[in-house]
Order: structure tokens, then sequence, then C-alpha cells
């Protein structure tokens, strides 16, 4: 099944000792060039992508160690780990120049790579094969805290998403392979550690940053977008196209945006202009990111019921991918709220939404939103009817109001307690900013 895989890196292979022996003027590297390419292009006709890691001194692919292969090609992993180098990933659309200069960069001494690798490998400007620091669960954390991983993966893709955004802003080319590799990165890391990441994004909310918001929308996207059963490319452009939702809001002045009073009609065109302006810019990435970007921005304030805007002459149903942006959407921005306006608890976030159910959201896919996400969200500071505090860490789909949660005080009761099974219920919300400020802590 992956004899396709195990073919193309053991060309790759081939090609680097043959570089390492003969140098890359040599008619030897050109014939190892052009078997790697024909077999890359190859294995790349059935998937969109091909992502290796190194785990200790083995290679993986996807969820499956290649023992065989490690065995053969022990001295090239090693080769590649002294380099800082511990995935790679190669696209769909990889050119034979491009393997050339990735063949050239690797072939580099290994005190070139002090740096981080994807770094120094953005400055080489080759679209289709990404290289970098494998991100690795830490099991040997407690559960529900976060390891520096998670952090570290958090922050990057903010800073990519960041970069992204900042692109469009000027025109240019956007790096969106590298983007959907830190979202493939998250997607990954969603399957094994969704309440950890779904942590960090309720916590990082401290930031009011715009591309907070995008990534904790591609974020929640891609997870329930993955619960609902989409494969990994469909959660990945669902993904892609959560970022860029709100991009026509950067085109729009932050001090409409944010204006505390009430607007008048021409101030809240302008702000609804957001999703058209948005398409509009999209439109320009279609050869890259596909029409899903384009889709999401025009439509993620349709409603279900086909009200909302922009008003459109003929009624229109929601792309799914829009009614799954459009939930998670204003799942954040309420969630957000509490940051600095009115305390939004989790459970007044729940009300409003549920509210608008049948008529800004389709019902069943609502009530699928909250089982998976829970009430509570992870990560949430809670009063229990025993007096005790905890923090949720886990969910329960059947019951949303009963979550696994982690007393934290005080110490002498700290425990785990699946509320499904006990008599204990959840009292009160803390508001993370005020009084549950110094429990947050004790959870990490
Ligand atoms: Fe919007
Ligand atoms: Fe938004």
């Amino acid at each position: 099944m992956f004899s396709k895989v195990e073919t193309a890196f053991q060309s790759l292979l081939n090609c680097l000792q043959s570089v390492k022996m003969y140098g890359p003027a040599h008619p030897m590297f050109e014939k190892s060039l052009d078997n790697a390419y024909i077999v890359f292009s190859d294995a790349l006709v059935d998937r969109q992508e091909i992502v290796v890691g190194i785990i200790g001194e083995e290679l993986a692919f996807e969820k499956e160690i290649l023992f065989d292969l490690g065995k053969l090609l022990r001295p090239a992993i090693l080769y590649l780990k002294e380099r800082n180098i511990e995935r790679l990933a190669f696209y769909r659309g990889l050119n034979k120049e491009e393997l050339r200069l990735f063949m050239d960069f690797i072939a580099r001494p290994k005190e070139d790579f002090k740096t981080d690798p994807q770094d120094a490998f953005s400055l080489v400007q080759v679209e289709h094969i990404s290289v970098g620091k494998l991100k690795i669960n830490d099991n040997k954390e407690t559960k529900g805290s976060l390891s520096s991983g998670q952090i570290d993966l958090y922050d990057s893709s903010a800073k990519k998403i960041d970069q992204a955004l900042n692109g469009v802003l000027n025109a240019e080319k956007i790096d969106h392979l590298a983007l959907r590799f830190s979202l493939s990165n998250i997607l990954e890391n969603l399957s094994t550690q969704r309440y950890e990441l779904l942590k960090l994004a309720t916590m990082k909310r401290y930031d009011m940053e715009t591309y907070m918001h995008m990534l904790n929308v591609a974020i929640f996207s891609m997870f329930f977008s993955s619960r609902l059963g989409f494969d990994k490319t469909n959660v990945l452009n669902i993904g892609m196209a959560a970022i860029f939702h709100d991009i026509g809001k950067l085109f729009i002045s932050r001090k409409l945006l944010h204006k505390a009073g009430k607007l008048t009609e021409q101030e809240f065109s302008r702000i609804k202009s957001h999703t058209f302006l948005g398409a509009e810019i999209m439109l320009k990435y279609v050869d890259t990111m596909g029409i899903l970007p384009v889709v999401t921005s025009f439509e993620h304030h349709l409603k279900y019921d086909s009200s909302g805007y922009p008003r459109l002459p003929l009624l229109k149903k929601q792309h799914i991918a829009s009614e799954i942006v459009s939930i998670c959407d204003v799942y954040d921005a309420l969630s957000q709220r509490r940051g600095y306006k009115q305390d939004y608890s989790p459970d007044v976030v729940y009300n409003i939404m549920n509210k608008e159910k049948g008529s800004s959201f389709d019902q069943g896919l609502l009530d699928k939103f909250f089982r998976y996400m829970g009430l509570w969200p992870v990560g949430s500071v809670v009063e229990l009817s025993d007096g005790s505090i905890a923090l949720v860490t886990g969910q329960n789909e059947s019951d949303i109001q009963r979550p696994i949660v982690e007393i934290v005080a005080p110490a002498e009761k700290r425990r785990s307690v699946n509320l499904l099974k006990e008599e204990i219920n959840i009292e009160r919300y803390l508001n993370p900013w005020k009084e549950g400020k110094e429990y947050l802590a004790l959870g990490r």
C-alpha cells in the first residue's frame, strides 16, 4: 500500500548519495534526479501530499513506521537528523527543478542547519516541498495540560497566518503551502491531542489580534469537519477557507470595526462589504488555494434560512463549508466577548446560538457542533456543587452538561472526575480573567 511512497524515498536517498559522491554537475546525479522526479510524480498522482517524519531512527509515513525502509536508509535518516530535518513534505505540482534545489539544500554541510531548517529552506523558494521539525506529542505530560510542543505549534501557525494575511494585504504571493503545512500539523495533532488544542484556542483569546480569531476559527472548523467525517484533504481545504473568511475586514478601518456606539446605515453596509471584498481578494488565489476561500468569504454571513448578508437576488443555500465556518465564527466571536466587554460565559454562548437554530444555523449541524465541543469547553474553570473548583479536561458526547473535570482546589480533593458517573453538577462558571484566574495556572 505504501510501496509508491517507499520507492519515492528510496529514490530520493539515492539522489542524496549521488550528489554527495559525484557532486551536482555529474551525469550520475542527473540520472538519479530524473528517476526521483518520475517516482515522486507517480506517487503524487493519487495523493495531494506525501509527508514523512523521522521518529527515533525510523521513517514514518502517516501512522505507519516504515521499518524495512528504515533499516535500509539508516545512514540517510541520521544524515537528515543531523540537519534538524525530522519532517519532509512533498506536494502535488512538484517539479524537477524544485527537487534539484532541494537536493542542493540538503547536501549542504550540517553546520548550515543550526537554525530552523524550514526558515532556511523558505529562502530557497521551493513551493512544493517543506522541511522542518517534527511536532511530537509528549505523552509524559499529564492529561489536560499543554506541552510546549502544542504551544509552539499554535504560535508558529499564528505566525504563518500573520505572514499570509500580510501577504494578501500587500498583494503579494502567499506561501499557501507553508500555511497548509501548519494546518496539517495542527490537524495531525487534533486527532490525538484534540483537547489540548481546543484548550489553546480557548485560552489564547487573551490576544485579540485578528489572526488569533482566524486561527481559532480554522482550528474549530477543522475539528468540526473532521468529526463530521470529511476526509483529510477536505478538512484541510475547509481549514484554509476558514483562515481567510474575514480577510475582507483587513481593508476596513479598525476604527469602524471597533466603533462602540450604534453604526449608521452607511457604516453598517461598509462592514457588510467585507464579505464580497474578501471574495474578490481570494479570487486572485484560486489557482493555488481553490475556490473554497472565495465561497466562504462570500457566504459566511448568509444564514441557514437565507437571510443575512450579502443579500442575493435569488435564494441560495450556503455551501456546507460556509455553514461550518459560520458556526465556528459566531462561536469564537461570542466567546471572545468575555475577554473585554460583557461576560459571555459558555452557557450564555450556547443559549444565544441555540436560539438561532433553524434561522441562522441548521439545527442538526449546530447540535452536532456542541456535542463535539461540549457546552463547557476544555480549559473552563468551574465551581462544582460540592464547593470545589475544577478545570474541564474532556467531554462526554452523551451529555454535554456533564464533562470530565479535574478538581484543582481545595488541593486535598485533587482528582479527575467524570461528571457522567457521579452525582456532582457544575454550579457556575468562573471568569478566567477575574475570579477564575488563580485556578487556571493549577491545571498546567
Ligand atoms: Fe465576517
Ligand atoms: Fe469572523
